[in-house]
């Protein structure tokens, strides 16, 4: 079944039924608010972090309630609808929701009555604005009453959790008639707490107000139904200790064909004077039909800062529309989608593979994440596992769930490594930052740090160890007691040597250089040696020497990331890479990408983690887990495999001719999933889930862009070195770089996967494939013929 396409121009997707497997979400968002919005108005929104500062309730994607809702009651005959069908679900007699970039907009018909909801955040202030149409679509004039509702937590959806019947206690929420808007908030309960609050406008006349749930609803009914919606009238309560609604009575008699416009505001503010100025600025149809367009010239700037251009429309829409849309959606609040439950903060590994995905796209916000990520970094080179603006270290607050993950150091030298080549920005480097705890260096020596602290802490193997998890979360339980190495961790450490002897060699610190060659050499000889199980590479090693990823065992073999990540790193000699590139292919790949290692495990083994004991084909336990695809395909690309590169590519993307059938893909066909069930389960292999919050979305971006075209940030410029399936002919990209563009046309006449034969810049014959930058604001044409000679 199909529940959704895209509109002609690929800017929105156009969901055409209510009821989608699982709700389909939009992020709509600035850099403080965010309002995660499925296609019925169902979802949360947050003020700068979604664990500590909530403001809607959001039950669960199984239910998809409750959401932004618009009621609709016809005054003489009683009956009662919602615009969004949620939560009341009459049946409707047309329904659509377009999510776009910045934008949802949802339209339907029910007994005449047309009603059209825009939910967007304004741009610079906490605020989320519906601009609701209610439209007479009769022949006879009709009087109705219309409610808008929400449901607030106002406040720690952690501790809303766990102790539900104490938290309502703090509640308070109370009609303020001045601002004329509904005021909820939690009562400050430890020291150093702020009174902020939460505020629910519209800019139409009112008849009456809710604040009380329990009174809206009643006891044992439910938002499907709602005493008050049934009855007509709400009563005006103001709630202190209890659950806390927003919901307001309008009432309109609509001639035929009228249609009637009003707004609704719902924010954040640090008190009633900000609540009033936010409200006095937004709560005017003209102001917000303004900040529609801009939002849409916003995005329109960044989805044509680069743009790819190939002969598959689905991967352009992917690369230059919906990737880079995710990929600034999520880097918010990288813990939380809405699959996740209380989580909120940013992790560090997440951080920074994110930065490095939005070098090139937005610049002022990848500094921002990376200087985030210096200051979380401790004096010793090791690095918190995450952090959260308004709370701190993940670490200090939640000790005992989340340290220990072994790996998170080594994604800053990559990010720092990116950015000078994409900025050649050297002065950067000999800035000083803070570390987490105390001291400050050079962001050179901060990478240098990184390197040295993971290439000391090394066991019995002389490979890293990987005390709570590496790369994989689920490893939990491998080096618990503190002996356990990780044989992917060593590849990341060799390449982030790599990577480091480069950039020293850049730089003309031939001490540094020779340092990291020699770190570099002597960790390709130990995992060559004790990381390679006789036909693959092992995952790792486990406190009781016992090899995870081995033939030997019965599960969990040829794991993928240890096998790409060989490539990556430029460990395998070229005979393995040879041999495990086609275990990738015959043994591991599936029609939606390769699986994490197969078979999946089926019972818990405290020797391995929590990795075991997930659903067989879900998560790490074997699922097509989307980001590790998107390392294989920048491996494929390092050895010229055009066709498998872009084959993997195609099977991941979202609308790939696999998931088409959306009832068994069942997630959102317009962003990156986390992951694919993988064929180890029963009944789900091919569901998609975890959408939107993965590592997929800066991955995928840096492997369509500077791997399969092959345009790639350089220290002394754009490397032109595109690796494409042999059937396309022809592809483009347009790059801004350092202070120019590059207008980059790929010709393929010979059908190669890989090679440059010749290369024109600005019309004359370029002997080399580095474009120099030009940094004259000026638009540079680039041609390149790919063929089978290379120069
Ligand atoms: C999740 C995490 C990511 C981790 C991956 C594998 O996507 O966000 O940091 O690497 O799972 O465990």
């Amino acid at each position: 079944m199909q529940c959704g396409h895209f509109s002609k121009n690929g800017l929105e997707y156009i969901i055409t039924r209510p009821d989608t497997p699982k709700p389909w979400f939009n992020y709509l968002f600035n850099d403080l608010y965010h309002a995660l919005t499925s296609q019925t108005g169902g979802g949360y929104s947050y003020y700068d972090d979604p664990k500590s500062n909530r403001i809607l309730r959001y039950e669960h994607i199984q239910t998809d309630r409750p959401g932004r809702y618009v009621y609709v009651r016809d005054e003489e005959t009683g009956e009662f609808w919602s615009v969004n069908w949620q939560p009341v679900r009459k049946k409707v007699d047309f329904w659509e929701t377009r999510h776009g970039l910045g934008y949802t907009t949802l339209t339907s018909r029910t007994n005449g009555i047309e009603g059209k909801i825009t939910y967007l955040v304004a741009q610079d202030s906490p605020v989320e604005i519906w601009m609701v149409r209610i439209k007479n679509l009769d022949k006879k004039a009709r009087k109705l009453r219309v409610y808008p509702f929400v449901e607030f937590v106002s406040g720690d959806i952690e501790l809303e959790t766990c102790y539900r019947n104490i938290l309502s206690l703090y509640n308070e929420a109370v009609y303020d008639d001045k601002l004329k808007a509904i005021l909820a908030r939690k009562y400050p309960f430890r020291r150093g707490q702020v009174e902020w609050l939460n505020f629910f406008s519209v800019s139409h006349r009112i008849h009456g107000f809710e604040t009380s749930k329990e009174t809206f609803i009643g006891r044992y009914n439910d938002l499907g139904s709602p005493n008050e919606i049934r009855d007509g009238t709400l009563k005006n309560n103001s709630v202190r200790g209890e659950d806390m609604i927003g919901a307001f009575e309008l009432r309109l008699n609509l001639a035929p064909k009228e249609e009637t416009s009003f707004v609704v505001c719902l924010g954040f503010a640090k008190n009633a004077q900000e609540a009033a100025s936010y409200l006095r600025k937004y709560r005017r149809w003209e102001v917000a039909e303004e900040e529609l367009l801009e939002i849409k010239s916003y995005w329109k700037g960044v989805v044509d800062r680069i743009r790819v251009h190939t002969p598959d429309p689905h991967f352009d829409l992917m690369v230059n529309v919906w990737g880079k849309y995710q990929l600034s959606a999520i880097i918010h609040s990288r813990g939380t989608s809405s699959y996740h439950g209380t989580e909120g903060g940013l992790g560090y590994r997440d951080t920074a593979q994110d930065s490095e995905g939005l070098l090139a796209l937005r610049l002022d916000a990848a500094m921002e994440k990376i200087e985030k990520l210096l200051y979380y970094q401790y004096h010793t080179g090791h690095a918190v596992s995450g952090f959260s603006y308004s709370e701190g270290s993940w670490d200090k607050n939640h000790q005992a769930v989340i340290t220990g993950k072994a790996d998170v150091a080594v994604w800053l030298p990559y990010t720092i490594v990116s950015y000078v080549k994409e900025t050649g920005d050297t002065e950067f480097l000999k800035k000083k930052y803070r570390f987490h705890d105390g001291g400050e260096a050079t962001v050179y020596e901060h990478i240098k740090r990184a390197v040295r602290y993971l290439y000391k802490q090394r066991g019995e193997h002389g490979l890293p160890y990987i005390r709570k998890a590496d790369w994989n979360d689920a490893y939990d339980h491998v080096g618990l007691g503190g002996k356990g190495e990780s044989v992917w961790l060593g590849m990341a450490l060799a390449r982030a040597c790599k990577q480091l002897e480069g950039l020293a060699h850049f730089l003309k610190d031939r001490k540094t250089e020779v340092e990291m060659r020699r770190k570099y050499r002597t960790l390709a000889a130990i995992i060559n040696r004790v990381g390679w199980d006789g036909g693959w590479y092992l995952a790792a090693y486990n406190d009781e020497g016992y090899r995870i990823g081995s033939a030997k065992n019965e599960e969990g073999k040829v794991p993928l990331n240890s096998q790409t990540w060989a490539i990556l790193s430029e460990v395998a000699p070229p005979d393995r890479r040879k041999k495990i590139l086609k275990l990738i292919d015959e043994y591991l790949d599936t029609e939606y990408g390769p699986a994490l290692f197969l078979p999946s495990y089926t019972r818990f083994d405290p020797g391995i983690g929590r990795v075991t004991a997930f659903a067989e084909g879900t998560k790490e336990n074997a699922a097509v887990f989307s980001h590790a695809c998107a390392f294989k395909i920048v491996a494929d690309c390092l050895v010229g495999r055009g066709d498998k590169a872009y084959e993997t590519y195609c099977k991941l993307l979202p609308m790939s001719p696999a998931k088409s059938d959306h009832t068994k893909y069942t997630a959102e066909p317009f962003v990156w999933a986390e992951y694919v069930i993988g064929p180890g389960s029963r009944y789900k292999f091919g569901e998609g889930n975890f959408t939107w919050n993965t590592g997929t979305t800066p991955w995928m971006f840096i492997a369509a862009t500077e791997w399969i075209l092959g345009v790639r940030r350089d220290y002394e410029g754009l490397l032109i070195d595109p690796c494409f399936p042999r059937h396309w002919k022809r592809a483009s990209i347009r790059r801004p770089f350092r202070g120019a563009t590059y207008e980059v046309t790929i010709e393929n006449p010979e059908g190669v996967e890989k090679g440059v034969k010749r290369i024109f810049l600005d019309g004359k014959r370029w002997d080399s494939n580095v474009i120099p930058p030009h940094g004259d604001g000026k638009i540079h044409r680039v041609q390149v013929v790919m063929g089978r000679k290379i120069k």
